[in-house]
């Protein structure tokens, strides 16, 4: 059996997203049906939908999802009917494999099944994100929403909070060490606030001057204006950790110099050929790193969901409704966003034929 729930999903590749019909399953023994709420609005989506990332159409994106649980399977035990839950970017992964074992299922060796341009591993029908009234789960990738914290936006933690938080955690910050986030965006802004809880004195890179005051106003304690040569230099030698949020083609080198001894890189954003040649002497002569990151596990992303309930932390969000999807997706590609769009899921009623 089925229900079937309205959505929005990009026809084809570059295509505007309009209202889009579908099914979704009902709930198998162990997974939980919820009402989505609020779906926040990541660069990832506008890179599968623009052509960026090979990509499965028709495509409904979305991967910050908060909603309310409607049905539970006979087998759950962690969820109940009308608990307040998110799902991020995977919704399942084979639960044997090592790292899968370890609780890394974003890096499980048969490849996780995301939210959406995945196939599910059971039926192998196409998965279809948070853009819509509807989502069906497994309990294993449901996470627990701390009470007490905003739920609009608290949407963004559950992929633009939990991929900088893993990072931050592999290479263990702590009070007092010198983090870098680069770009001010969904991720860059996450990637402050979640530095400034554990402690660390963070600096935002940004090609954006106009910015400034929102870093400050975000925990940031320094800036530096990355397109000035005179500003990189002053800053030789001097963060633990460097998470690179930027989304497209950039030159590495010159934030490899602002590294301390023992220092990391860590790429989140761009995937790809980076064709810029890397000088490798800065790296060999400070055994400096350079690594890549993506997402997080599941028990990580509930680790980062309380840590944020105890402090408070959500992201900085401009709520849109969903037919401005399109409009958000273009201001996106500017960087014009504070700092999150979340589309509000009521605004699909009136699509409702
Ligand atoms: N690894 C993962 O698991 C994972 C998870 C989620 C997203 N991502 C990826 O992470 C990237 C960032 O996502 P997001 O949602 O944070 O995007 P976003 O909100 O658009 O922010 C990106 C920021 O990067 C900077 N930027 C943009 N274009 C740039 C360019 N050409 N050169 C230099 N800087 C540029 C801008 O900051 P300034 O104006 O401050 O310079 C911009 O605000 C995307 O590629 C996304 O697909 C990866
Ligand atoms: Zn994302
Ligand atoms: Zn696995």
């Amino acid at each position: 059996m089925t229900t079937k729930v309205l959505g929005y999903a990009a026809p084809s590749v570059k295509a505007p997203l309009a209202p889009f019909h579908f099914e979704r399953r009902d709930p198998r023994a162990d997974d939980v049906e919820i009402d989505i709420l609020y779906c926040g609005v990541c660069h990832s989506d506008l890179h599968c939908v623009y052509g960026d990332w090979q990509a499965i159409f028709p495509l409904v994106p979305g991967h910050e999802i908060i909603g309310r649980v409607t049905r539970v399977g006979k087998g759950v035990t962690k969820f109940k009917v009308g608990d307040q839950v998110g799902v991020g970017c995977m919704v399942d992964s084979c639960q044997h494999c090592d790292p899968c074992k370890q609780g890394l299922e974003q890096y499980c060796e048969e490849g996780n099944t995301l939210t959406y341009n995945s196939h599910d591993r059971h039926d192998h029908s196409p998965t279809y994100g948070g853009y819509s009234e509807k989502i069906v789960v497994s309990e294993k990738f449901v996470l627990s929403i701390p009470t007490g914290l905003d739920l609009k936006s608290a949407a963004p933690l559950l992929c633009a909070g939990i991929t900088t938080w893993s990072p931050l955690r592999h290479w263990q910050v702590k009070r007092g060490d010198n983090v870098a986030v680069i770009g001010l965006g969904g991720l860059g802004h996450m990637a402050i606030k979640l530095a400034k809880g554990l402690g660390a004195e963070v600096t935002l890179f940004s090609r954006s001057p106009n910015k400034e005051a929102d870093a400050r106003r975000l925990g940031a304690d320094n800036i530096i204006i990355s397109t000035d040569a005179k500003q990189m230099a002053a800053h030789a030698n001097q963060f633990d950790l460097i998470i690179d949020t930027v989304p497209y083609v950039h030159d590495l080198n010159p934030y490899i110099e602002t590294l301390t001894l023992n220092g990391s890189i860590v790429l989140v954003g761009f995937l790809g050929d980076l064709p810029k040649v890397l000088d490798t002497a800065p790296l060999v002569m400070a055994r400096k790193s350079i690594a890549g990151s993506v997402i997080g596990g599941i028990a990580e992303t509930q680790e980062m969901l309380d840590f944020c309930g105890k402090h408070g932390i959500t992201a900085d969000v401009e709520m849109i409704n969903i037919e401005n999807i399109n409009e958000a997706y273009q201001r996106m590609l500017k960087s014009d966003v504070k700092y999150r769009f979340v589309i509000d899921m009521a605004s699909l009623k009136q699509h409702q034929s």
